[in-house]
């Protein structure tokens, strides 16, 4: 059984397969009204429950969509309409919907509780965010940035703000797929530890600085995410605000980076917060590929998981 649950704990020839796959789908239902199937059906028969403990647009109609256009069938659950959210353990609702669904896709908080889903499953867990992590945005980005500018090997990707959840697999990819991170932000939001140890264990250079413009300097990709995740308290935002305003991506700091470099955002974003409207609609912004490419990559993940 086959879980997807980080980028970290996936090997990275599997990360490899699930890009160029994702990348083949695409290329193959080109042109195609987006509710028509896939010349291959591989999901058909196939039930899929995705859990959401945290409001989503992306993750859950991309998932959705996806798994139709391979023939499945799906579930989208919101945790709190579910005994879940009243009392009943994980273990005991991973071993039911194990009964029903060939594989689970859960948005929650903490890291554990994904843990836990996957240890009791018996059918494939995906990971679709928790506090941690957010795998499956990234490998969205990778399919994104490489259709643009080619591979990310050895590139320079730059990530201003938050060193938050989305952030950690930004660093857990620079160490599968072989490229550089800097991160400029305040030191008090710097990125995790771990996922900092983890690139860097795999031989890639890490550098944390407070200068937004130095740290731009040569950058292939510029990266940001909002300054309050959906974890954070609300009584931090204006604190938030004050730290971050610093590290806002705007024309400047785009001008620092390589002049092909791309402004990616996994959205849902706040304008002329952590982002100017100019840049995210300007020549270099790549996000709305970002969220269509949630949908390829995501469908190669799922039959990643599936084995099929
Ligand atoms: N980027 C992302 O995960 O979007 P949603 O929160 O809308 O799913």
């Amino acid at each position: 059984m086959t879980h997807f649950l980080d980028l970290d704990t996936t090997p990275a020839d599997d990360l490899r397969s699930i890009i160029t796959q994702a990348r083949a789908m695409k290329d193959a239902r080109a042109g195609q009204p987006k509710g028509a199937p896939d010349a291959v059906q591989p999901l058909a028969g196939r039930m899929i429950a995705l859990i959401f403990e945290k409001p989503s647009t992306r993750t859950r109609i991309s998932f959705d969509v996806g798994a139709r256009q391979m023939g499945g069938q799906t579930m989208v659950l919101s945790g709190k309409d579910m005994q879940l959210g009243h009392g009943e353990s994980i273990a005991d609702t991973a071993r039911v919907l194990s009964r029903y669904c060939d594989l689970i896709m859960l948005r929650t908080f903490e890291e554990a509780t994904l843990l836990e889903m996957a240890e009791h499953a018996t059918v494939p867990v995906i990971n679709g965010l928790t506090d941690a992590s957010h795998p499956c945005q990234i490998m969205a980005d990778i399919v994104t940035y490489e259709e643009h500018r080619g591979s990310v090997a050895d590139r320079k990707f730059v990530w201003a703000g938050d060193g938050n959840n989305v952030c950690a697999s930004w660093l857990h990819a620079a160490g599968q797929f072989g490229f550089d991170m800097t991160f400029t932000g305040p030191e008090t939001l710097d990125p995790n530890p771990r996922a900092v140890a983890f690139a860097r264990g795999k031989g890639r250079r890490v550098e944390i600085t407070r200068d937004p413009l130095k740290a731009a300097a040569g950058a292939d990709a510029i990266v940001t995410d909002t300054w309050v995740s959906m974890h954070d308290p609300e009584s931090a935002r204006e604190r938030r605000h004050n730290q971050l305003r610093p590290y806002q991506v705007n024309e400047a700091m785009m001008a620092a980076g390589k002049p092909d470099a791309l402004f990616m955002h996994c959205l849902p974003a706040h304008r002329n917060e952590e982002a100017t409207t100019a840049v995210m609609d300007g020549p270099q912004s790549v996000i709305f590929d970002e969220s269509e490419n949630r949908l390829h990559a995501q469908k190669a993940i799922l039959r990643y998981c599936l084995g099929v």
